[in-house]
């Protein structure tokens, strides 16, 4: 049975496997067929939850224009032949959580739909969002046995966008105007690199006195828990799934763009035989490349501090899956 109304062959767009209808994954659901990007199937556990979401998101078809279809599914046969898996099935994070306590439980999810969503979509690119960030791309990685340039977590582009946008409240100017970067696990670890953070192309470092710039890198590395105590009921989604269609449109189109993303390391940055976010070229190989700047001592030092953290909790992940 074609889940789609038409052929999906008739429209030659590509098919999303969003695993996981929370809010993270029924808000990137919408973000790609909005944009055209490409057809979703959207799965979840709870029976009627994705069918009645993306029957929600179809009635809205017309009025927005879109092209793109979705369907619900609690079954992953309607995932096939998906060119994105896109993983943001577990738990969130509550108050005075860290996404390191969603470790044990979200491990387990992860695993099992890493390994039901290959069944059924062997070629498929992976996209994790679930938390732990860094740990769970490991653990879908190991789980596939995909190469590893198919298998990515979206944390990076949040991250940098929530310095971006700090940067540009601080200096009045549009988040557009600024480029930053921010290497490293997605946690208190994450390394913000005011060097390497620009508007149109002036350094912030001439912009900005240190301490103020201090105040930025700190408020970024604790974005996710500023959400998380305002809304009191979970984490962030709109910026995440915005980041994670970036992510989705630079494959699918083969956009060949720079984006931070955490991938396998195999030497880079002096780290082997762990995920973690540095700038990396996508396009429809899926990460392509990775680019390699330069740090100071101090800052391989935080990096490699960021990366031990993420290696000692990938061994409790994969210990807690027995
Ligand atoms: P949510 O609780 O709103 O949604 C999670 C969904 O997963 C629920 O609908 C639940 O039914 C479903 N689910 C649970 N077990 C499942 C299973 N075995 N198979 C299929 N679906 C299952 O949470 P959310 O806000 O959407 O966040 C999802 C995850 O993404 C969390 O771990 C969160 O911490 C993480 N997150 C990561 C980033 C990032 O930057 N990487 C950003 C935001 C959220
Ligand atoms: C965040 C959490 C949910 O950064 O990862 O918002």
């Amino acid at each position: 049975m074609n889940a789609f109304l038409h052929s999906a062959t008739a429209y030659q767009f590509f098919k999303v496997a969003v695993i996981g209808a929370g809010n993270v994954g029924r808000t990137l659901a919408q973000r790609i067929i909005e944009k055209n990007v490409a057809d979703v199937v959207l799965l979840d556990i709870v029976p009627g939850l994705p069918q009645g979401i993306a029957l929600d998101l179809m009635s809205a078809r017309g009025i927005e224009g879109q092209d793109s279809q979705i369907v619900g599914t609690n079954n992953y046969e309607d995932t096939a032949d998906a060119n994105i898996v896109v993983i943001t099935a577990g738990l969130a994070r509550r108050p005075g959580m860290s996404r390191d306590d969603l470790l044990a439980i979200n491990a387990k999810i992860v695993a099992e739909a890493a390994e039901k969503a290959l069944k059924y979509s062997p070629d498929a690119i992976f996209l994790v969002i679930t938390n732990p960030l860094d740990v769970m791309t490991y653990l879908t990685w190991k789980v596939t046995g995909l190469p590893s340039q198919r298998v990515m977590g979206m944390a990076g582009i949040l991250d940098s966008s929530r310095l971006q946008l700090f940067i540009a409240m601080q200096l009045g100017v549009c988040s557009a105007d600024i480029s930053t970067m921010v290497l490293g696990g997605h946690g208190d670890l994450m390394l913000p690199l005011p060097r390497y953070c620009t508007v149109r192309g002036v350094p912030i470092t001439e912009l900005l006195d240190t301490s103020t710039i201090d105040q930025l890198v700190e408020r970024t590395r604790n974005g996710g828990a500023e959400i998380v105590k305002l809304l009191q009921t979970g984490g962030a989604y709109y910026a995440p799934s915005s980041s994670a269609c970036v992510m989705i449109a630079a494959i699918l189109r083969n956009q060949s763009r720079l984006l931070p993303a955490a991938t396998y390391l195999q030497g880079e940055y002096g780290l082997e035989d762990v995920f973690l976010g540095v700038p990396c070229r996508l396009g429809c190989h899926g990460v392509e490349s990775i680019l390699e700047v330069s740090l100071t001592e101090s800052e391989k030092e935080a990096l490699h501090i960021s990366a031990q953290s993420v290696r000692k909790n990938v061994e409790l992940a994969i210990a807690s899956l027995g």
